[in-house]
């Protein structure tokens, strides 16, 4: 049973996320999207509404037969991975910029947990520009979102921001 733990803000979900997932969905069995509960960056959504969101989008995804859970978490990652008996971390790179940030915090949770693995898959290339962040910046100031996001996250951003 290949089980892995694919961690992230996701505030909100955007294609690049759904691209990382689809990615992956040969390679495990099963696999956990642990939405990161951090107040602290001031997320839009709460975390609840993160994977609400998640789970409505993934309900019309075609999974391939690999069990998709989502669930929020908040701790040192790597205790988290290990509870739930996975010894994979998945993680998206988009550009050279990623790779830095990325490879500290790998070579990080490798110090603290040898035993598991931080796998990276790369995004299709018309997405590798997509962040939440930058995605939230340009809709706040009257951007277009569409085909960046699916289009309920598109929704609920207008919901939430009165658009
Ligand atoms: N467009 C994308 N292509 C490839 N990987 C992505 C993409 N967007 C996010 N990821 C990856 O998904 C994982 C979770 O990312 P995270 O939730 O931080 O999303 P984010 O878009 O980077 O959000 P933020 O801008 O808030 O940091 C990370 O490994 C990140 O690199
Ligand atoms: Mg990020």
């Amino acid at each position: 049973m290949k089980r892995a733990v694919f961690p992230g803000s996701f505030d909100p979900l955007t294609m690049g996320h759904l691209d990382i997932i689809e990615r992956s969905l040969p390679l495990f069995d099963e696999i956990i999207i642990a939405v990161l509960n951090n107040p602290e960056k001031n997320p839009m959504f709460s975390p609840e509404e993160r994977c609400a969101m998640i789970e409505e989008v993934l309900g019309s995804f075609d999974n391939k037969g690999c069990r998709l859970i989502v669930e929020s978490f908040e701790g040192l990652l790597v205790d988290y991975v290990k509870s739930k008996d996975s010894y994979a971390i998945l993680r998206g790179i988009r550009a050279v910029s990623d790779y830095e940030y990325e490879l500290r915090m790998a070579l990080m949770n490798r110090k603290l947990e040898p035993s598991i693995e931080t796998v990276f898959l790369m995004a299709a290339e018309e997405y590798s520009y997509v962040s939440s962040r930058l995605l939230k910046q340009v809709f706040l100031l009257g951007g277009r979102v569409d085909g960046l996001v699916p289009e309920l996250v598109e929704q609920r951003l207008r919901a939430k921001n009165g658009r």
